[in-house]
């Protein structure tokens, strides 16, 4: 079969674009009524989508007043929309620096039973500074401990999935034998950042272990994505960049002694889409009124760890000496180098560089009719800047709604993408393979009775 697109659909307040909750075609719900994301879901499943993705930041924005920076936490959310829907992948964000190996373990393998196999995990290590006052720290941890540690917890995390083979509940009434004993093994770890006896207390999840996501893209970044994403998560403002990042991810994965093809790499593509072209730019420019310059300028301090850009004239072209080395950077280095590579190339006035960071944060945005949108699609993946795309409406459920009518036929018409699920898990969708679950007796370092708790 030809090489299928992967399409997940990034579930963002009411919208990518900045203005979104102000504008008149975005839900009339509150960001915290579950029944908003229950719609969205089930939208992404009737347009056959493989998945669905919340991100998470563990400290409230400073623009509140003027945005909203409110959102249910995503593993709950995930439990919520798991029993709404049947096939579509669910991606949730968690962070390997502010939580614990054990209990992340659990909240995603639960999820993974509770969905019957649609889980998935984007590991983040958390770049907001803010974060770090939330969580009894000291200051923001550096961004090379932060992958240091985010490596040890994502080990941990997977020997854990892994400490229950798959046939090892039984569960047989007339014998009274629940589980195999041999079937079940501790962990034992203990490493720099953390001590877990393990096993997990409960069974092996029905993918085997949920699906791994990464979106961090500076080097260190992309060398944890090579060895254990499944999916990738990924900003660019040109296709260039985008085909120097997938050629390096795809090298590095097969460096790893991965198969480059089981690491799916997914840039955003927010399109404002329009019957007309001049009907998506007047779109575009009815949104962009309503943003504030004072919600755009304090967005991009944090990008760049909180620096400030108070002073920097609106309409004046910007040169990269306005900005602080991205490699000095602790917060998300490589979107800062994103933003850097627009002001050497076009050298935008601060106004137009916040207008193009309102559409969708320094992700790919664009205005065009159905056909151009499934053009750009067809040009990327085909040139090898992409294996699919995390589409990001700029509004919604509006945005989204224009994208699986009008976008998605055109792309089954073209043969890239499918006209019906194939598989149940989110695996089978990104055609990903599962992993064994069978284990080497001889490694086992402790029996089960020697850990006998009651609960
Ligand atoms: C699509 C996408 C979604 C992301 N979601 C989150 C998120 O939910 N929480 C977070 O802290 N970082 C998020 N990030 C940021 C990355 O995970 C990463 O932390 C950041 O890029 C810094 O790492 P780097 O310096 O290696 O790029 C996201 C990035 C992308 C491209």
């Amino acid at each position: 079969m030809k090489r299928q697109l992967h399409l997940n659909l990034f579930i963002h307040g009411r919208g990518h674009h900045e203005a979104s909750w102000r504008h008149p075609t975005s839900s009339p719900l509150s960001l915290t009524d579950i029944r908003y994301y229950q719609d969205l879901a089930k939208r992404a499943e009737a347009a056959l989508f493989d998945s669905i993705f919340f991100a998470d930041q563990l400290a409230l924005g400073g623009d509140v007043t003027q945005a909203p920076r409110t959102w249910l936490e995503p593993i709950t959310v995930l439990a919520a929309l798991a029993v709404a829907t049947n096939r579509v992948g669910l991606i949730a964000t968690a962070s390997t620096t502010y939580s614990e190996p054990f209990n992340l373990a659990r909240q995603f393998a639960s999820i993974d039973h509770i969905s019957n196999g649609r889980a998935a995990w984007n590991i983040v290590t958390s770049w907001l500074a803010t974060a770090a006052e939330n969580f009894g720290t000291d200051g923001q941890v550096s961004h090379a401990d932060r992958y240091a540690r985010g490596e040890e917890f994502t080990a941990v995390v997977k020997e854990l999935w892994d400490s229950w083979a798959a046939d090892a509940v039984v569960d047989e009434r007339a014998s009274g034998l629940y589980a195999r004993e041999e079937r079940i093994r501790p962990i034992n770890h203990r490493g720099d950042s953390y001590s877990v006896m393990g096993p997990l207390n409960m069974p092996r999840c029905p993918q085997g272990r949920p699906v791994l996501v990464q979106a961090g893209s500076s080097d260190t970044g992309r060398r944890f994505a090579a060895r254990h994403a499944d999916a990738v998560f990924t900003a660019h403002m040109a296709k260039g960049t985008a085909q120097e990042f997938y050629a390096d991810l795809k090298k590095l994965a097969a460096e790893e002694g991965r198969n480059p093809a089981q690491v799916l790499i997914l840039p955003g593509l927010s399109p404002m889409i329009g019957s007309t072209e001049a009907e998506a730019q007047r779109l575009t420019r009815e949104i962009n009124e309503l943003t504030d310059p004072i919600v755009g300028r304090r967005r991009l301090s944090g990008r760049f760890g909180g620096h400030d850009f108070s002073q920097l004239p609106l309409d004046r072209p910007l040169v990269p000496a306005d900005f602080p080395d991205p490699s000095t950077v602790e917060a998300a280095r490589s979107r800062a180098e994103v933003i850097l590579n627009l002001v050497r190339r076009d050298q935008p006035t601060l106004r137009q560089l916040l207008g193009y960071l309102a559409g969708a944060r320094g992700h790919y945005v664009m205005a065009g009719t159905p056909e151009q949108v499934a053009d750009l699609m067809e040009d990327w993946f085909n040139d090898r800047a992409a294996d699919g795309f995390n589409i990001m409406p700029p509004v919604l459920p509006s945005q989204f709604d224009t994208f699986s009518n009008e976008v998605v036929p055109l792309l089954q018409r073209r043969g890239l993408f499918r006209t019906e699920y194939s598989g149940t898990t989110l695996r089978e969708h990104y055609g990903l393979p599962y992993p064994p679950s069978v284990f080497d007796d001889s490694t086992r370092k402790f029996g089960l009775r020697d850990l006998a708790a009651g609960v």
